[in-house]
């Protein structure tokens, strides 16, 4: 089928290769001429695991373009995805000007012939209707520099033009790490919208993936879609990041309780996670939740409820719990080296989860800026952003080249990503390289009696 993305961030780029690998035309549209140039050239703008690999293989098939016009993509596509940012504004809600833009942007090229419009970024419940409305407002923009005098015939024709489209919701639950594995192997996909028309359209655009022709396991059974009207796929979405949200915030209070009365989380989260109402996965204790999602979706969920007289409490709690959790970190810190000022602490990565290079609302970033408040010195060693160079966001942070020259005169070091090359350090090496050799374990990743053997002193959370 004819494909278009409109926005090549992390989840329009890792949509746009993986519909080009299983065989569909796409164009990628991005106002962001570097990035295209980038793409062009077969470069990921992002470090996502195997993306580099599928797009060089979708350019080389002729499957997959870049562009940074807007009208070339729409002409081509059958089914359009809106797939630029929704971050959060200081208010917690989200900032939807860049789908506002795009929406409108589509409903001034649409050129004839019947599109889906497909609403792929997390956008505020109702926002199809809304999208729906701009593309309209597009529509009637452009035929208005069309045809300058056309007024009541302009309006006439809307009703026309109004059948041409249908806007579908298709929300993304892919996790940065493992995007394209995600993709290809999904545990449902969402469908929300009215016309059968559209969602039988996106039915054939997945079917590849819904048949695990490109899944790891190609003999489990065929992937549920789930068709919803379409306030219910975007409530989908946002419920889905406030639960898993939740389930954190809910095993780090845990975590803390076990800190005082002497218990240990691991075990703890092993015990509950074995019943299978519960289940195992989203149970890891530590410095709390980041990323580009789940701060800004439970924050817009809060906000929503708000805005219909409905205070969240749970939510609310999940965010607060999180919030106190982020700066766990620092509090052990003070406990076991008392005074921070003109201390050195080391950061054993900065990303807000293994296996990428995003930094957005990661955990690190508030550390950071505690850690400097209190007069503290920090450097941080990342595999990815010491290699990269990618520095968006930071400051008050020396960025070093290796773990080893991380160690060297820091006072403490906090263990911030779970990257899984920290498991094979030198340990032994990088206490004798520090002044006091103590081991924050931000994410309970390492193993406790072997960082004792290696001489540290060794505090993780809740264990
Ligand atoms: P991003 O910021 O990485 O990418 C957005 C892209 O859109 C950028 O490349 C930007 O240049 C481009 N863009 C902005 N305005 C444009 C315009 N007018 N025309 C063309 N391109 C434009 O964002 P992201 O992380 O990929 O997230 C996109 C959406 O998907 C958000 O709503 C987010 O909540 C949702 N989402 C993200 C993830 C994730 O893991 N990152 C997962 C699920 C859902
Ligand atoms: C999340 C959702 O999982 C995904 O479905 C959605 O599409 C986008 O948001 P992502 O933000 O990429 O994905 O990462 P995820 O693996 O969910 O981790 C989010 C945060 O929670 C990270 O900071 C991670 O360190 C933290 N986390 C995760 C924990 O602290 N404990 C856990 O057990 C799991």
């Amino acid at each position: 089928m004819r494909v278009c993305v409109i926005g090549t961030g992390y989840v329009g780029l890792v949509t746009g290769a993986c519909l080009a690998h299983i065989g569909h035309s796409v164009i990628c549209v991005d106002n962001n001429e570097e990035k295209v140039k980038l793409m062009k050239s077969g470069q990921s703008p992002i470090f996502e695991p195997g993306l580099s690999e599928i797009m060089q293989s979708a350019i080389q098939s002729g499957n997959i373009e870049f562009t940074t016009d807007i009208s070339a993509g729409v002409s081509h596509g059958e089914i359009l995805f809106i797939a630029v940012g929704t971050p959060p504004l200081p208010t917690g809600e989200s900032d939807t000007r860049y789908v506002e833009a795009v929406a409108r942007g589509i409903g001034a090229n649409l050129d004839g012939g019947y599109k889906v419009i497909v609403n792929k970024s997390t956008v505020p419940i109702g926002s199809g209707d809304w999208v729906r409305m701009l593309v309209m407002d597009g529509i009637a923009e452009r035929q208005k520099t069309l045809v300058p005098a056309g007024g009541a015939a302009i309006e006439e024709k809307l009703p026309e033009y109004a059948s041409q489209f249908d806007v579908v919701s298709n929300p993304e639950f892919l996790r940065e790490g493992s995007a394209v594995y995600d993709t290809f192997n999904p545990d449902r996909i969402v469908l929300g919208g009215n016309s059968p028309r559209a969602i039988g359209m996106m039915k054939e655009l997945y079917a590849p993936i819904v048949e695990r022709n490109f899944a790891e396991d190609k003999s489990l059974p065929q992937v549920p879609v789930l068709a919803t009207d379409l306030s219910s796929a975007e409530m989908i979405k946002y419920a889905a990041n406030a639960f898993l949200a939740t389930k954190i915030s809910f095993i780090n209070e845990v975590a803390n309780i076990c800190d005082r009365v002497g218990a240990d989380i691991t075990q703890v989260a092993k015990g509950i996670g074995l019943d299978s109402r519960i289940g195992n996965k989203f149970l890891q204790a530590g410095i709390g939740w980041g990323g580009s999602c789940f701060p800004k979706d439970v924050s817009a969920l809060v906000h929503t409820a708000d805005d219909y007289g409905y205070e969240a409490h749970l939510l609310k709690a999940a965010v607060s719990v999180n919030e106190r959790q982020r700066l766990i970190a620092l509090e052990k810190l003070q406990q076991a080296l008392k005074i921070l000022k003109g201390k050195t602490v080391g950061l054993l990565g900065l990303t807000f989860k293994p296996d990428t290079d995003d930094l957005r609302d990661a955990p690190a970033l508030n550390l950071i800026e505690q850690l400097n408040r209190l007069g503290a010195k920090v450097k941080a060693y990342d595999p990815i952003i010491s290699q990269t160079g990618m520095r968006h966001g930071l400051s008050g942070v020396l960025v070093e080249t290796d773990a080893e020259r991380l160690a060297d005169g820091c006072d403490a070091l906090v263990l911030v990503t779970e990257w899984q090359q920290f498991s094979n350090l030198d340990y032994g090496k990088m206490a004798k390289l520090m002044c006091h050799p103590v081991m924050i374990d931000g994410r309970n990743f390492l193993d406790p009696e072997k960082m004792v053997r290696a001489g540290f002193q060794y505090i993780g959370v809740g264990r």
